[in-house]
């Protein structure tokens, strides 16, 4: 089983916490694969991709609670281009600030409801982390990701 961690940044925290998961967790799963969300579209989640996969979008909020500007293709093009993701189970970290009262860790839920949209099923709930909070994202984030994969791999377990 691999994890495929897509990130969306603007000042790299997210890619912090993608690379802590990815030497954190390398005892739980074969292959942890970190990538930028930058010049990614939809045929990122496309079947044989998907196949003995898992997703982890791991993604920042900005603007009136946009996703970061590298995320914005991939976000869009689940629009755009839209298709049956059914095959794709995924989770969602999603990196905020709740001073932001209104928009609070909306980069990270946007792209949650446009994979629930398109059919994509989630496991477990969408994890927030809040900036203001003075708690370290990469600390809280890999200790989230491990309970995280354990239900993530029973999942595929009962899936295959
Ligand atoms: C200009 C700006 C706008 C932001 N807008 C929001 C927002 O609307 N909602 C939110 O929850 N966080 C918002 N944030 C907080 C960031 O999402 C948060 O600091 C995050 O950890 C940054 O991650 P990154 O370093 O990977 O880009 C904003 C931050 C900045 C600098």
């Amino acid at each position: 089983m691999k994890l495929k961690v897509l990130v969306g940044t603007m000042t790299s925290t997210a890619d912090y916490v993608a690379q802590a998961i990815q030497m954190d967790c390398a005892d739980l799963v074969s292959d942890i694969e970190v990538t930028l969300m930058d010049g990614l579209d939809i045929s990122v989640f496309d079947a044989e991709k998907a196949e003995d996969a898992i997703y982890l979008i791991c993604s920042a909020t900005y603007g009136s609670g946009d996703v970061p500007d590298n995320a914005r293709a991939l976000y869009d093009s689940m629009d755009s281009q839209p298709r049956f993701l059914g095959h794709v189970r995924y989770g969602v970290i999603a990196l905020g600030d709740r001073t932001y009262l209104q928009t609070y860790c909306f980069g990270g839920k946007k792209f949650d409801e446009r994979l629930q949209g398109l059919g994509a099923q989630r496991i477990g709930e969408v994890w927030c982390h809040d900036a203001s909070s003075g708690t370290l994202p990469e600390i809280e984030g890999t200790a989230w990701c491990r309970q995280w994969l354990v239900a993530a791999l029973q999942d595929a377990d009962t899936a295959a």
